[in-house]
């Protein structure tokens, strides 16, 4: 494990353009420094809410090794809670979803027991001096963003009014407030997550490692190569009246205050309604479209949420870094709300891209996790196709020399 005195020069020694250096892909005591820096200062996506219809319905969410219940109050409210317990601190749920019994986390250890809001209840055999209503579960911020679910570490939250604008006018369009989970899969990835987060910031290996993909978005071309396929993408979207400008202040984040956004749309290759085998639609049209305009909306909220919305389906992607060596990345179809599997939709259509992708990701990630850790690795120049993964990659080394908030 390196010692981060070191850390300075290895941050001087970065090559603009470049790859960073083995040891940010490799160092725990680096992984560690990523998560005081730059992972617990950020909003994240912590799913969606139609996973947690009714009270006492919950999710864990991971980060690191940090471990958050996210909870539906009986006021009908979402509550981030530490899944750590005030007393001996045991974890209170071990599930990755589930409801709560009888509107209480009780602890599997001695017991104690709170309420949905995270207030202790019950805890046996405690001194008088003991006061139980002066204990309550570490909560942390909640906001939803058109039926999405954001939570953050951070003690001062960057703000968010740069980033509701920019779901408004993207995931809002799309319909995603009255969305579902149709589909959920969990990926456990051997490597960093700066090379996840750097794959899916680039489209440079779409052509050579995702086939199915790049039969289907003009996205997988170099920019020069798609100027007539985005325009006419542009005008099928604009007969339909469809508004989803594109949004730039990705990476501006902590040292502005406020969280990064950004929100690109990309054509789906002439004739295709949707990113799916045939290239017809596979489930309802959402939100604003009466049509399919034949495109693909990208955003991004913070360094580890990313989602993908098509006229009839979505996709959200959370990179949940979990060791300097290991990732995981959720990934969760949304389909409209009323929507009835096998009868609106077909799950094996639906799924079958993204799974195709997904599955491409994690073999080249893990691939290049490989390679990095060779000892004579040096980081090659980006491309002209990997400017957002050399931006990433910019905006991560100048959070490491931010002061901690
Ligand atoms: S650690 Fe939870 S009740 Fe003791
Ligand atoms: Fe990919």
């Amino acid at each position: 494990m390196m010692d981060l005195s070191n850390l300075k020069q290895l941050i001087g020694g970065h090559r603009q353009g470049h790859a960073l250096a083995r040891e940010f892909y490799t160092d725990p005591a680096i992984f560690e420094h990523d998560m005081q820096r730059m992972l617990l200062r950020h909003w994240f996506c912590a799913g969606h809410i139609s996973s947690i219809p009714r009270p006492g319905d919950y999710l864990l969410v991971d980060l690191g090794s940090e471990s958050v219940i996210v909870v539906r109050t009986p006021a009908g409210e979402v509550r981030a809670l530490l899944n750590v317990c005030r007393h001996r601190g045991s974890r209170l749920v071990t599930e990755r979803s589930g409801k709560a019994h009888s509107s209480r986390f009780t602890c599997p250890y001695h017991a104690w027991s709170y309420d949905l809001d995270g207030n202790l209840m019950v805890a046996r055999q405690m001194p008088e001096s003991f006061r139980r209503t002066e204990v309550a579960l570490k909560s942390f911020p909640v906001r939803i963003m058109e039926g999405l679910i954001f939570t953050t570490f951070a003690n001062e939250p960057l703000q968010l009014d740069s980033a509701a604008q920019a779901l408004a006018r993207s995931a809002g369009v799309h319909g995603w407030a009255a969305a579902k989970v149709a589909h959920r899969e969990m990926y456990s990835i051997k490597a960093n997550w700066k090379l996840a987060v750097e794959n899916y910031m680039e489209c440079y290996h779409c052509t050579p490692a995702h086939p199915e993909f790049a039969k289907r978005h003009v996205y997988a071309r170099p920019a020069e190569q798609a100027v007539d396929l985005e325009r006419a993408g542009r005008t099928r979207a604009e007969a339909l009246g469809i508004v989803v400008p594109d949004i730039d202040l990705y990476g501006c984040a902590a040292a502005a205050g406020r969280e990064s956004v950004a929100v690109m749309r990309s054509a789906l290759h002439e004739g295709l309604a949707s990113a799916t085998d045939d290239g017809r639609s596979v489930a309802w049209l959402m939100g604003e479209f009466s049509a399919s305009d034949g495109n693909s909306t990208y955003f991004d909220i913070g360094p580890i949420s990313d989602f993908l919305a098509y006229p009839d389906h979505g996709v959200i992607y959370r990179f949940i870094p979990r060791a300097a060596d290991h990732t995981e990345m959720e990934v969760l179809w949304l389909v409209h709300q009323d929507a009835v599997e096998g009868v609106d939709y077909d799950l094996t259509r639906l799924t079958w891209l993204w799974k195709t992708t997904s599955a491409e990701d994690k073999k080249i990630v893990e691939m290049n996790q490989a390679g990095v850790n060779s000892r004579f690795f040096v980081p090659g120049a980006y491309s002209l196709q990997e400017t957002y993964a050399g931006r990433f990659v910019d905006w991560y080394l100048q959070e490491l020399n931010l002061p901690i908030s």
